[in-house]
């Protein structure tokens, strides 16, 4: 296979993406030894495991062997592949679209290379120039600013590499040009200078400024935050969006906190550049600041990386709160959190205050606590929700009510789900238990089938949904074939009939397909059916019956495929008959629901109670067949 040129932003972007732990584990079994991973080394032969995958590095090493490395470089040295095939398989596996270059393209892509090498370095010349100049007596006011206002010790303003960009027009140009001799387009292209509007020449970005560098996951400079030391407008300036700067893809701190994160396996997000330094200062390290922007997409994913259980706690200010406040400040992670693949909490803290003006009056430990007591997401919203209701009035409950509907509706795990259906009931009922059945049912009612989270008509049936609705088609499939593999497991292992027989009977199961139904009357008709002729003598029995047969005859015989899915007939059994209990309780439900829907509550009460009990009863077993669903028929689909 002749292997293309890969686009550098395609191998960027399968490094972002690969995760370690996936990659390795399918092909050594690893287990877990403190925050790492260890495994029998796959490059030596060892009785001990040596081997050591570390998710919060995104590393491997051996202390057997000395092998260790990166993903990529793990297939490359067991696959014996080269790098571009290895992450041409993995853009595929992460779906990362692969671009590739041509020759004239990659010439250029080198040019651009060089260019990220020269932005890098001056920015990180820049970085010192600020910082010198923070100690210089232009920078006495800034470094004031830092000391009392701030409170900051000498060693966090070092370690953040804070600096003052000193006033100005030309500063910072005349020392970068005339000094240093950088060309002017480079400058420009750092984000640092800009040229005037009116005549020639250029004039510096930052002025009179504090000083707060941006730095990469690898701590490389890429763009600078500058504050105003007085009240001018921006408060915050920030470098402008530049090759190696860009707002939406960056963590402020992330360079400093990623160890940390990945040792408490979990991650403090915060809003100000202030708040993550004072939280730093104060020794919760694991914090990044989203600069004041909607969380990305791209910002959660690489922070998550570190966090093994994905747990991010969403500090933003209080004063802003407000459902919609929060779900803007929560932007995309907000489809993660519904689906339950983020734990997303949420800290508000009292008083509005943020994280850095807090730690001005509360110890660190105070801080602690906060974090520790921070609601998850979705009861926060709830919080929001109820806030400032009064339940008892009827325009506040049917307000509160369709909210809690509105938000029901967006979460797409089942389980997840389920679990808040039954808050919002608590809720809703307001301590009168004997209510809370009715109110779940009727929450289940309003949340309507919603393609995109995925909620299907098991959960929330329509309110059309009738008694004689036929199930519908994937729902017939499964059945389908539930059925057939337990007839096949019946006909093909003997010494499984007799447990067959007795699950059927024992939940009162049968069959709902017409010609299986048939062959199980047929097999049944034999008092005597342990032996291995059994088949032989059904399939003679059937003979007569063409239609029939056409439609089972597949399972007389076992072809390879059918083999391997009896392979684990007790497992097989356990699932068949859980598709089939499900389908059975549905038609149940199905038809209680409706007998109830048509029965008047004032004329005929008892009535009216009895098939909600029933209809109840169905759906709460239906839940929980949903939850002990370990081995799925669809797994065999
Ligand atoms: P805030 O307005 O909450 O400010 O902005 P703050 O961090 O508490 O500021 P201090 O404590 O008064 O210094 C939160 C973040 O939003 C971005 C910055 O990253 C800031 O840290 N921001 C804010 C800007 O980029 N520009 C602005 O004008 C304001
Ligand atoms: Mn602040």
């Amino acid at each position: 296979m002749q292997i293309p040129r890969l686009h550098p932003d395609t191998i960027e972007e399968v490094k972002q993406r690969v995760d370690i732990y996936d990659v390795i584990s399918e092909h050594v079994v690893l287990r877990k030894r403190g925050k790492d991973f260890v495994g029998l080394c796959p490059f030596h032969n060892e009785k001990t495991g040596s081997f050591t995958v570390s998710q919060g590095k995104q590393l491997y090493y051996c202390f057997g062997c000395q092998a260790g490395g990166n993903a990529i470089k793990f297939l490359m040295d067991l696959e014996k592949r080269s790098f571009a095939e290895v992450v041409l398989d993995l853009a595929r596996r992460y779906q990362v679209p692969v671009k590739t270059l041509e020759v004239q393209q990659s010439q250029e892509l080198q040019r651009q290379l060089s260019l990220r090498e020269q932005l890098y370095e001056v920015l990180a010349v820049t970085a010192q120039f600020y910082q010198h100049a923070l100690k210089q007596s232009q920078g006495e006011q800034a470094l004031e600013y830092l000391h009392h206002k701030r409170q900051l010790p000498e060693g966090s303003i070092q370690q953040f590499g804070l600096g003052y960009a000193p006033p100005g027009w030309e500063t910072l140009y005349r020392y970068l040009l005339e000094n240093k001799r950088y060309p002017v387009q480079l400058v420009e292209k750092a984000g640092l200078i800009k040229p005037r509007k009116e005549g020639k020449g250029y004039y510096d970005v930052f002025r009179d400024r504090l000083i707060i560098p941006i730095h990469d996951i690898m701590g490389r400079v890429i763009g600078f935050g500058g504050r105003t030391l007085g009240d001018e407008q921006p408060k915050y300036l920030n470098s402008p969006e530049t090759e190696l700067f860009n707002k939406g893809k960056t963590l402020f701190a992330i360079d400093k906190a990623k160890g940390e994160i990945s040792q408490k396996d979990q991650v403090v997000v915060v809003e100000g550049y202030f708040d993550a330094i004072a939280l730093h200062a104060a020794g919760i390290n694991n914090v990044v600041a989203s600069l004041g922007t909607a969380l990305s997409l791209e910002q959660v994913r690489l922070v998550l990386r570190y966090t093994e259980s994905k747990q991010l706690i969403l500090n933003f200010d209080a004063d802003k709160a407000g459902v919609n406040a929060a779900e803007r400040a929560i932007g995309e992670i907000a489809q993660l959190a519904y689906q339950g693949n983020v734990q997303l909490k949420i800290l508000n803290i009292p008083d509005g205050k943020d994280a850095d003006e807090y730690l001005h009056s509360h110890t660190s430990e105070d801080y602690q606590q906060l974090l520790k007591d921070a609601p998850l997401w979705l009861d926060w919203q709830i919080e929001q929700i109820i806030k400032d209701r009064d339940l008892k009035q009827a325009a506040d409950f049917s307000q509160v009510s369709q909210q809690l509907v509105k938000l029901l509706t967006k979460i797409a795990n089942i389980d997840t789900r389920e679990y808040y259906v039954r808050r919002c009931a608590e809720i809703l009922s307001q301590g009168e238990d004997r209510l809370v059945p009715l109110r779940v049912e009727n929450l289940l009612t309003q949340i309507t089938p919603h393609r995109e989270t995925g909620i299907s008509r098991k959960i929330a049936p329509k309110k059309t949904a009738s008694a004689s609705e036929s199930v519908t088609t994937t729902e017939h499939s499964l059945l389908e074939k539930a059925e057939a593999l337990l007839l096949l497991i019946y006909l093909h292992s003997p010494e499984q009939r007799l447990n067959i027989v007795n699950v059927l009977e024992e939940q009162d199961l049968q069959f709902s397909l017409s010609h299986h139904r048939f062959l199980w009357q047929k097999i049944l008709e034999f008092s005597d059916n342990t032996g291995d002729d059994l088949i032989a003598k059904v399939q003679y029995k059937c003979l007569e019956f063409a239609e029939d047969m056409e439609l089972i005859s597949h399972l007389f015989y076992l072809d390879e495929k059918s083999q391997k899915e009896i392979l684990r007939p007790s497992q097989v059994i356990q699932a068949a008959t859980a598709c089939m209990e499900r389908v059975m309780r549905e038609k149940r439900y199905r038809y209680f629901r409706e007998l109830w829907e048509q029965t008047d509550p004032e004329t005929d009460p008892k009535r009216y109670q009895s098939y909600c009990q029933a209809f109840y009863a169905e759906k709460m077993r239906l839940q929980e067949l949903e939850k002990q669903r370990q081995f799925s028929i669809t797994d065999l689909l």
